[in-house]
């Protein structure tokens, strides 16, 4: 991670309002649904490349006691920490670039909105999928949303990797140590706050 896209990111969140940036959901409902159909509220549910997303203080709210929050910028983290006051005490945060998060409390939903689409390096793609590999418990599960094979080449000014469903399936599968199974999948049309479409394939992938 260089100190260029860190400065990138913190500046998108200082600078701008949610409704200024593309990414935001009023709601996050499809994370919301697929988290909660995929586990129990006791479960280590974590949510990567966070930013504001609303998505962990809904699933505060619908009861669950084991969440992290891993960001890269201290603007988001510390705005997300501000919007959940109280309850933000009740969430772990980490303020680091994801593929060097480490944790002893095995991970049961590894959720990722737009930020693994960022990594077009091989070699930042093995880094980010050794970070599941080790903090992800045996049966656990990854909820991924990238941009889609015919969504946008750019989020956030920067160059992404698009895929459809099966193309998440081998890349999980070809780089990590361990097995992978599609289980469910969406493609999905997202409309920016300025009201432009951008279509997300959404995975949940499966350790076996
Ligand atoms: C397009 S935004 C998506 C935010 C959020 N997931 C959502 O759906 O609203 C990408 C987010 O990933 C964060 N990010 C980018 N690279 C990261 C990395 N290597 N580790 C952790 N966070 C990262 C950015 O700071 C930003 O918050």
């Amino acid at each position: 991670m260089t100190d260029s896209l860190k400065s990138h990111w913190e500046g998108r969140y200082s600078d701008n309002a949610d409704s200024a940036l593309s990414w935001t959901e009023s709601d996050p409902f499809i994370s919301r649904e697929w988290v909660t159909n995929s586990t129990s509220p006791d479960q280590h549910i974590v949510d990567i490349g966070a930013g504001r997303s609303k998505l962990l203080g809904q699933l505060l709210d619908a009861g669950f006691t084991q969440l992290t929050h891993v960001e890269l910028t201290e603007a988001a983290s510390n705005d997300m920490r501000a919007t959940l006051g109280e309850k933000s005490a009740l969430v772990n945060w980490y303020v680091g670039d994801a593929k060097c998060w480490r944790t002893d409390l095995p991970v049961q939903v590894w959720h990722d909105r737009a930020v693994f689409h960022f990594l077009t390096k091989p070699n930042d793609r093995k880094a980010y999928i050794a970070a599941v590999d080790v903090n992800l418990a045996a049966n656990g599960t990854v909820i991924i949303a990238t941009f889609h094979l015919t969504g946008p080449q750019k989020c956030s000014g920067l160059p992404v990797q698009q895929y459809d469903a099966q193309a998440l399936l081998e890349t999980f599968n070809s780089l990590s140590q361990w097995d992978w199974r599609l289980d469910d999948e969406l493609v999905h049309q997202h409309l920016t706050p300025g009201g432009n479409s951008q279509i997300f394939q959404y995975a949940k992938l499966t350790r076996l």
